[in-house]
């Protein structure tokens, strides 16, 4: 019998929860069974289709063709309202700022649980070592027709230990595989991952490094969204399940295997040895970053369950089989952070999965003082969540919805005067991945956009065009049978 995941932060000893997350999508039909897909750009196009579809399910890939039966691979596992509402814990959503409303009610009481260090786990089942390394005994996917090879890590967690300050960062980093024993891992100017590895080289030492690719998707969402430099990922995850991970300390560098992770990678990366990482089909749509040397992780264990089940993540155009998840977290963190920075008034935030799932935007406000609209684009853009390899960042009035773009748009269309309202900042933080900046830059611009009502002008601003809800509701009634759709 499956165990709800509490919303609160009473602890539960669900030990299982990829596993008892699956049972619980195919219960509520969020989950697709595909067999027969192969790793070679079957399954990349297989979540491509899947995912221009309406409401799509996570696709559980079975019976891959080359691998053990029993062997599969689950791509989409936090990408809907419903799924990302299993996975956290919390009611079933009606609209996807309950996810975010409540992800912010969790918040406020919200304790990261540092991990409980255990001897055994369902991820020793099986320990690879020496000339038994292959990372291609697993079905590491071509996800699309121009990349560079197969990724082993594209929803993974890449866990490392600060050198200096000893607390470990778990991120979500792509790895692409080299060969058995090698991979290469990409991670972005500023990320903690990189500025972790740079300690170690700084200090002419090798990086140690754990790439789990298959755990609790709640761990996915932490790995893969902008959490503060020094908080753990795993102790902020845990925080949120109410209880703590269960770690074992890894064979050769002491780092904390999840202990029921599906498939854990350990090895270490030495300074100056790199090889050409990429293309890979990036979450903008684009393949920007291009091919680059990187550094290589040598794999010297590979830890796998027995029958164990990749996570992947399919990057393209969006929507893709993440940006959703990440549409509601990122919403989340960027309300939690601003109000933090002692924001008032904030009646909701939203990013755009069009936008890529970072580069549009929306903060809605009720307005209380003349800046207040400016005080809210400059914090929501500029927050750590909010910050990297963003675009535009829109502010709007308290009656609009941020995560209507009709609306969000008609804002900017009927209160905001382009040459008044809009700010640029310059110089932010971004990446190689911006489609938009010429090679070797990293940083770019922001457009902050105030679509509110201007503050001097709300006495005198026009009415907006619109029965009461009064009386919309009273019409509506009278001539329910006639409105019905045919
Ligand atoms: C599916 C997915 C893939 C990602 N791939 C990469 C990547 O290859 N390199 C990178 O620097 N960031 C990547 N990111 C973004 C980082 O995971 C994200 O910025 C995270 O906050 C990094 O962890 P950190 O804050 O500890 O640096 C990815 C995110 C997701 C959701």
């Amino acid at each position: 019998m499956l165990q709800a995941r509490k919303a609160s932060a009473e602890p539960t000893e669900t030990q299982e929860p990829l596993r008892e997350a699956l049972a619980r999508f195919d219960a509520s039909g969020e989950l697709l069974r595909i067999r027969g897909a192969h790793w070679k750009l079957e399954m990349g196009t297989l979540a491509e289709i899947v995912y221009r579809q309406e409401r799509p399910p996570a696709i559980l890939f079975e019976d891959i063709p080359g691998y053990p039966s029993g062997w599969r691979a689950l791509s989409g596992a936090t990408n809907s309202a419903r799924r990302l509402a299993i996975v956290l814990g919390f009611p079933e959503p009606a609209h996807p700022l309950d996810v975010v409303r409540a992800y912010r009610d969790r918040m406020k009481t919200h304790k990261p649980i540092a991990p409980r260090v255990v001897k055994e786990g369902p991820v020793l089942q099986n320990v690879l070592k020496g000339d038994r390394i292959d990372v291609l005994k697993f079905p590491a996917p071509l996800l699309h027709e121009q990349d560079g090879g197969r990724y082993l890590g594209t929803d993974d967690l890449v866990i490392m230990r600060d050198p200096e300050e000893n607390w470990v960062n778990c991120g979500t980093y792509r790895s692409m595989v080299h060969g058995p024993d090698r991979v290469g891992l990409w991670m972005s100017p500023g990320k903690h991952g990189r500025q972790i590895r740079e300690k170690y080289f700084k200090q002419g030492k090798p990086c140690p490094v754990l790439i789990s690719c298959g755990h609790d998707p709640l761990l996915f969402l932490a790995g893969g969204n902008e959490i503060r430099f020094g908080l753990s990922e795993l102790d902020f995850a845990a925080g949120h399940r109410g209880a703590p991970y269960e770690v074992i300390e890894s064979e050769l560098y002491r780092l904390p295997l999840p202990a029921h992770a599906e498939i854990v990678l350990e090895g270490v990366m030495h300074p100056g040895e790199t090889a050409p990482e990429g293309p890979f089909g990036e979450f903008t749509g684009y393949y920007a970053g291009g091919r680059s040397e990187q550094p290589v992780v040598r794999v010297e264990r590979v830890y796998h369950r027995d029958d164990p089940i990749l996570s992947i993540a399919c990057p393209m155009v969006p929507p893709s089989d993440f940006s959703f998840s990440k549409c509601v977290m990122k919403a989340g963190m960027i309300w939690d952070e601003v109000e933090r920075a002692g924001l008032s008034g904030v009646r909701g935030v939203w990013v755009h999965e069009v936008g890529c799932a970072r580069m549009f935007n929306v903060i809605a406000i009720k307005q209380a003082y003349a800046g207040h609209a400016k005080q809210a684009a400059l914090l929501a853009a500029s927050c750590q969540s909010g910050s990297y390899l963003g675009r535009f960042v829109v502010v709007v009035d308290e009656d609009v919805d941020p995560t209507n773009l009709d609306e969000v748009i008609w804002a900017m269309c009927t209160r905001c005067d382009p040459a008044e309202d809009i700010d640029f900042i310059r110089r932010h933080w971004s990446g190689p991945l911006d489609p938009r900046l010429p090679r070797g830059v990293t940083w770019n611009s922001r457009a902050v956009i105030d679509a509110c009502r201007p503050f001097d002008m709300l006495g005198e601003f026009p009415p907006v065009v619109q029965a009461s809800g009064e009386l919309r509701s009273k019409v509506a009634a009278k001539f329910a049978d006639q409105l019905k759709r045919r």
